[in-house]
């Protein structure tokens, strides 16, 4: 008998819960310095949110970071984005409204900097490059529905009405910054953060212990955004929604940093130091701090000024941990001061290292993913950064690891499977065959045996576990369950041997359908499961199962109703017509260097 899994996700039972800790924010204690300006304020944040919460679950809004146009995107870029899209198409299989945004980041002394280099005006040399992720997204089936440039007008709109929202309630300020500043990273850091190195010239420079990008001293008049009057706002916030950050690692890093000393934060530049970039409204000797501008992006695609609840009350940010800092403490500090809810979820994942180094130019070891997506295919580069992807821990790319991976378990086991079912000796007729009950009945005169049902039951369980998994970021365990699923099932149909059935013998005939009917479904499910992450992959198996695209999300999964004796609207449907390869095994010379063996006995035999 199917079990209903216990790990399915009770909608209204997350809303509940989501309640519980606005209630939770509204009841704690403030004590801030300007917790009397701030407590009233509090209040009305945490209505707006818990209306949003309670009232409206079917709303999604996921973001990406949005990408610095000084360089060309690389791999670690498209792992964001890949990450954000299996979101948001999931979202929509689950019939969600789903806003899913990304876009560039083209403001900056750095961005400055390289326009200057490659001799081109900033404006043109941000087209230029923002062009070239839209490109890599494109070609990646990256589905985003906005793209922003925070060279846009409708941004500069809203980064000028955001500003005038903190400085009219007081919390910015005219002050002097004095301390390390790093321009890659577009960072302040204190002391602590700071640590010696030598550069390419075997000159002494001070380094950000993070990045290991230079840090330079400065001192300058500009303006202070009471960022010290939040913390234990944001602490209060934090415990209250232990889920607000994920995976819980980057919770208790951020928890950590809320304990250290949280200084007012510089929000702007000297005008002469910095042009490219917003000049501070009513003071343009000024310019914007560009994480400010970047930060408001998420609420310029919502709608801000005017028309942004119904997004905003449901944003969910997918970041990498290098930019933890600017979204879990600069921002929500923001959108406190600002009187607008925090963002739902922030989706922390780790980095890619080549060598076990993060990809960087200067390093030389940065991986072009749209060079690599020809070779691996678009379907073949998403399967595997988010098979071998871990948020918590870094991974490190090789190419050897990615041939090994596709071919085993995109081309061997699932390619292979369909191949079993689907070749014209066992399924002459090309169709979706007849389940027979009598067949698979666990008494007498039925052939199943008990690790068949047991694959029934994981089968049957699939959808909630990669549920589970989808909506807390963990998609390598959710492909990881698929995977041991695929292995299940081509041990049903390796057990049962069906090409060794007599197809002119009646019964042997039934039992033959019903192993075809039976792997016909798993491949369904497999197919609906992967659909966020192999897009591509996924279509051309349901096509090929004659899945029509209205049966294709969430409430169809349906696994083997035929089972429970209920209707399969499946059964005696013609296959779709392309009976084409899945997924073509990659050859690597490197791959083939570690089969020796096979091919030294080949050649004796011969
Ligand atoms: N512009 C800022 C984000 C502003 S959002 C308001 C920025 N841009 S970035 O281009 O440097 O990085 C964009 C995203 O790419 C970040 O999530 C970052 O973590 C991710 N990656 C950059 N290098 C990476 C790897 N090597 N591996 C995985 N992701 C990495 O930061």
């Amino acid at each position: 008998m199917f079990i209903c899994s216990p790990m399915m996700k009770n909608p209204l039972l997350s809303v509940v819960r989501s309640c519980k800790s606005v209630q939770r924010l509204l009841q704690s204690p403030a004590s801030s310095p300007l917790s009397a300006l701030l407590t009233k304020r509090r209040i009305i944040i945490s209505r707006s949110t818990s209306s949003h919460v309670c009232k409206d679950d079917k709303i999604h809004y996921i973001t990406t970071p949005i990408f610095y146009v000084n360089a060309s995107p690389h791999l670690g870029h498209l792992y964001s984005a890949v990450i954000a899209d299996c979101l948001h198409r999931y979202k929509l299989l689950r019939g969600f409204n789903s806003k899913f945004a990304t876009g560039t980041d083209e403001h900056g002394l750095k961005i400055q900097q390289a326009a200057e280099a490659a001799g081109k005006d900033p404006l043109t040399f941000c087209t230029d490059v923002s062009q070239s992720f839209k490109h890599l997204f494109s070609t990646c089936n990256i589905s985003y529905t906005d793209f922003i440039r925070t060279t846009e007008q409708r941004h500069r709109e809203a980064v000028e009405h955001f500003w005038s929202v903190l400085w009219n309630k007081g919390l910015i300020y005219k002050g002097s910054y004095e301390g390390w500043y790093s321009t890659q990273d577009e960072s302040f850091l204190t002391p602590s953060q700071v640590g010696d190195a030598l550069d390419s010239s075997g000159k002494e420079i001070k380094v950000s212990l993070e990045s290991g990008h230079k840090v330079e001293w400065m001192k300058e008049e500009n303006y202070m955004f009471r960022l010290s009057a939040f913390q234990s706002q944001l602490l209060n916030w934090l415990r209250g929604n232990p889920a607000a950050i994920q995976p819980e690692r980057f919770y208790q890093t951020v928890l950590q940093w809320l304990q250290e000393d949280l200084p007012d934060l510089s929000v702007s530049r000297q005008r002469s130091r910095l042009q490219w970039g917003i000049p501070v409204p009513g003071y343009p000797e000024q310019t914007i701090y560009v994480w400010l501008d970047a930060l408001v992006n998420y609420l310029t695609v919502a709608g801000y000024p005017e028309k942004h609840s119904r997004w905003w009350n449901a944003a969910h940010h997918i970041v990498g941990k290098d930019i933890l800092k600017f979204h879990a403490i600069y921002w929500p500090s923001f959108l406190l001061g600002a009187e607008l809810p925090l963002p739902q979820t922030i989706y922390v994942h780790s980095h890619w290292t080549v060598g076990g180094k993060k990809m960087s130019k200067s390093l030389g070891n940065v991986v072009d993913p749209l060079e690599r997506s020809q070779t691996f295919t678009t379907d073949g580069m998403r399967y595997f950064l988010l098979r071998q992807g871990v948020p918590d821990t870094d991974c490190d790319y090789t190419e050897d690891k990615v041939f090994k991976l596709l071919n085993s378990e995109l081309a061997d086991s699932l390619g292979g499977l369909l191949n079993r079912c689907t070749a014209l000796a066992l399924n002459p007729a090309q169709v979706y065959p007849a389940f027979c009950c009598q067949s698979f009945s666990r008494d007498e005169g039925g052939r199943a045996v008990a690790e068949d049902y047991h694959m029934l039951d994981a089968v049957k369980n699939l959808p909630a576990v990669v549920e589970e998994h989808y909506e807390s970021m963990h998609v390598y365990k959710a492909l990881e369950a698929i995977s041991a699923c695929v292995r299940q099932t081509n041990g049903f149909v390796q057990r049962h041997k069906p090409w060794k059935l007599d197809q002119k013998d009646s019964k042997d005939l039934r039992w033959l359908d019903t192993i075809i009917h039976v792997t016909l479904e798993c491949l369904r499910v497999y197919a609906m499961l992967l659909q966020p992450v192999v897009p591509e992959i996924s279509n051309k198996l349901l096509t090929r199962l004659g899945v029509q695209p209205a049966e294709r999300s969430w409430a169809n999964m349906n696994f083997l109703p035929r089972y429970q004796e209920k209707d399969c609207p499946f059964e005696g449907r013609k296959l779709g017509s392309d009976s084409g390869v899945l997924f073509n095994r990659l050859e690597s010379r490197n791959v083939d260097k570690q089969k020796p063996k096979k091919t030294k006995k080949a050649t004796k035999s011969r």
